[in-house]
């Protein structure tokens, strides 16, 4: 990227933009190779001028969330990586509409979870021990325990170069880890929930018993993207990589988790070549054995 183009860029946020940045510390696969540049935005402001100017350019752009669901390439992405922070991060509630909650694409679904507890506000407890953000969770309409978020959705914020218009979840369409009709080109700026009141304590407890569960079944400590396959119809991704006798399976430091074969963990100096060639390998095996052919959960970024 030329000068020009880097001081329009910083002329139009507020935070200091990361230039050629190692994307690696922004996925927690711990995996990844320079972005050209790391921009944080903190308001719609900063958003629609970032851009504008990008696409009236022709820079390839992404947004990423917590990159909780990221595999990004070894030789990183040629283009911006865009965080939505500052204002993207607000829950905004209001008491007479005790139901509705508009939230920031940029929060974390903890946070959510934490404001739900705090003001009695039950729906969400199925999403509170997946990571990520609430844009990350609208975009792959991010499910657990049976609910994903579609269902509780009532509208959905999107910026374009055209500004910010709102849309009826209807509008969306959505199915298991998927959203369609998104604008081209579209950034999710926030989502607004509909919720039903119910007691702190039973809310707190639902959580609790959810992240029990999950902490149960899936690995933890060692830096891994989430389920990497999603589930075949009616299957489970786990169970089947499971009955072909691949957990433990590794390649240079990504190994198949030993506590959930649908989980792909870091030893420390995995690389997206490795995890690539696990991936393959995996599919190859499942799709011998019992004719699935596995999709990836994970998005790619390259
Ligand atoms: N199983 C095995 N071996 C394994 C893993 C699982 O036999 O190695 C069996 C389990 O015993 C269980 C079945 O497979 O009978 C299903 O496993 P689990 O309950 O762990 O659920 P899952 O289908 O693997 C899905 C979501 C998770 C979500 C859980 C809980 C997908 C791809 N995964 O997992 O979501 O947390 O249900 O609702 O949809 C994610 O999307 O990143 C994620 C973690």
């Amino acid at each position: 990227m030329d000068q020009y183009c880097k001081d329009s860029l910083q002329e139009r946020v507020s935070e200091k933009i990361l230039w050629d940045c190692p994307l690696k510390s922004f996925t927690t696969f711990r995996i990844g190779g320079p972005a050209a540049a790391i921009i944080r935005v903190r308001n719609e402001d900063e958003l629609q001028r970032v851009l504008r100017f990008i696409t009236s350019h022709g820079i390839p752009w992404r947004v990423i969330g917590k990159g909780s669901n990221l595999l990004v390439d070894d030789n990183g992405f040629q283009g911006i990586i865009l965080i939505l922070t500052g204002e993207f991060t607000d829950i905004k509630w209001k008491r007479l509409q005790q139901q509705k909650l508009d939230i920031g694409a940029g929060c974390s679904n903890r946070a959510v979870a934490a404001f739900c507890i705090q003001h009695g506000l039950s729906g969400f407890e199925f999403c509170a021990g997946i990571p990520g953000t609430i844009g990350g969770a609208v975009i792959m309409n991010a499910g657990a325990w049976g609910a994903s978020i579609g269902e509780i959705l009532e509208s959905v914020d999107v910026m374009t170069v055209e500004g910010v218009k709102s849309y009826n979840a209807d509008f969306f369409e959505f199915s298991y880890r998927k959203i369609s009709n998104l604008p081209e080109q579209g950034i999710i700026t926030a989502a607004r929930l509909h919720l039903v009141t119910d007691t702190e304590a039973r809310i707190k407890k639902r959580c609790e018993d959810l992240l029990k569960k999950r902490k149960v079944a899936q690995p933890a400590g060692l830096p891994n993207a989430g389920s990497v396959f999603k589930n075949p119809e009616g299957e489970s991704a786990g169970r089947l990589i499971d009955s072909c006798g691949l957990k433990g399976l590794r390649i240079g430091d990504a190994q198949v988790s030993e506590k959930h074969a649908n989980f792909i963990i870091n030893h420390g100096r995995a690389t997206a070549r490795d995890v690539t060639a696990l991936i393959a390998y995996i599919q190859e095996r499942v799709r011998k054995k019992t004719g699935v052919q596995l999709e990836l959960e994970v998005h790619v970024v390259c």
